[in-house]
């Protein structure tokens, strides 16, 4: 089996990360591997925003509790009242990627940039979590006004953002996968 295919299966969601920083070099090659994703028409519709900084990083945070609080769903109600709630598990490194909302197919630009991100990370020894509720970041006031002070441009929707950092505890084992996913003609 080739490192690809390898790094392929072997990469998991993490969801504990300890608080050291990535290395710049890695962040780069990372968010490089990001660019050179397929793209509709090679629009390359997305744009990164990666955030470090530990004040916006807790300000996200406290913005999407403010939303799961208001969400209606007791789920996400629950989480959010926790003491301990982090929706990005305490992760040093958060990547959003936005995609220009005119372009042919920036939903599916950005998460196949996203999944470049995840791959190139868990290949380094980088761990990584989607963390979908930053979607939402555009249904509240608050929320909007996060997204104009991340300097996200203009006309772009956040269409993924994930978790980045070293993982605090083992590797998860595998979630099962169906084996009724398959269908060969
Ligand atoms: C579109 C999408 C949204 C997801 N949202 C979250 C999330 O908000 N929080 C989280 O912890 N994991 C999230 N995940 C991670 C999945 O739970 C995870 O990929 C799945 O359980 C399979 O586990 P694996 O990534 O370790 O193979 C998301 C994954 C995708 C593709």
């Amino acid at each position: 089996m080739n490192e690809t295919i390898k790094t392929l299966l072997n990469r998991r969601s993490i969801r504990s990360y300890t608080p050291e920083q990535l290395k710049d070099d890695d962040l780069q090659i990372i968010l490089k591997t990001g660019k050179f994703a397929p793209s509709a028409m090679n629009q390359q519709s997305w744009h990164f925003t990666v955030v470090q900084n530990k004040e916006i990083l807790q300000r996200i945070n406290q913005v999407i509790r403010a939303i799961f609080l208001k969400s209606g769903n007791a789920h996400f109600e629950e989480m959010a009242k926790a003491d301990t709630f982090h929706v990005f598990y305490n992760a040093p490194t958060l990547i959003i990627v936005s995609g220009d909302e005119k372009a042919i197919a920036p939903q599916c630009d950005c998460a196949l940039a996203m999944g470049n991100l995840f791959l190139a990370a868990s290949s380094l020894g980088i761990g990584s979590c989607w963390i979908h509720a930053l979607t939402q970041l555009d249904t509240t006031p608050e929320g909007t006004k996060l997204i104009s002070d991340l300097g996200i441009p203009s006309g772009n929707k956040i269409f993924a953002s994930g978790a980045f950092g070293y993982a605090a505890s083992e590797t998860p084992t595998p979630a099962p996968r169906k084996d009724n996913a398959v269908n060969i003609i």
